[in-house]
């Protein structure tokens, strides 16, 4: 009985436990990562630039929705960067920057780049619930400033 036990073991399970190995899970979350921040991103792309087309339109209800879609990417990117996910065009320093106690002003972490880029989306929000064109203009530009700039020091 022992016998054929290890007889089905070595010549089903063990083959199957090695076959599962080379395709381990870790490779695979870490490809889905990658491909989900990488997803977000052209979420993110796609939704400003929607916005961007139809600033002046005074369709806030539309606006609003595409800020809503903008806001929960950069929120689910901003979560996607676990230790050990260091790949592709993502820096390393996205997991290397620390924060500097000397100068609490200085922004310099990835964390506090991708906070202020949700703040401007939140206030590209805000100006679209108050119906404020003109804060509208003002906030999507600052919101748009966060790509180039986090860009520079976080993408490679
Ligand atoms: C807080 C940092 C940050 C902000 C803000 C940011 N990005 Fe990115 N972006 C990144 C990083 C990091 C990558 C590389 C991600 C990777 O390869 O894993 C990236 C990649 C991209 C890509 C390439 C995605 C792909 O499929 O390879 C596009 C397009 C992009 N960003 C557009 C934008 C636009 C447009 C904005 C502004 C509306 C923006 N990003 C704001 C950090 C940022």
């Amino acid at each position: 009985m022992a016998i054929i036990f290890k007889i089905l073991l070595l010549t089903f399970v063990l083959p199957t436990l090695i076959f599962a190995h080379q395709v381990t899970l870790e490779d695979k979350s870490l490809e889905e990562i990658v491909n989900t921040r990488m997803a977000k991103m052209q979420e993110i792309k796609s939704s400003s630039s929607k916005i961007h087309k139809i600033i002046s339109s005074e369709n806030f209800e539309e606006i609003q929705r595409l800020s809503e879609i903008l806001l929960n990417a950069a929120i689910q990117f901003k979560g996607l960067f676990p230790e050990g996910s260091q790949y592709g065009k993502a820096s390393e320093s996205i997991w290397t920057t620390v924060d500097d106690p000397d100068n609490i002003e200085k922004i310099d972490t990835f964390a506090e780049y991708t906070q202020k880029f949700i703040n401007d989306i939140e206030m590209i929000k805000l100006s679209v619930e108050l119906e404020d064109q003109e804060m509208l203009n003002d906030s999507f530009k600052s919101m748009a400033e966060n790509c180039g700039s986090c860009h520079k020091k976080f993408k490679g």
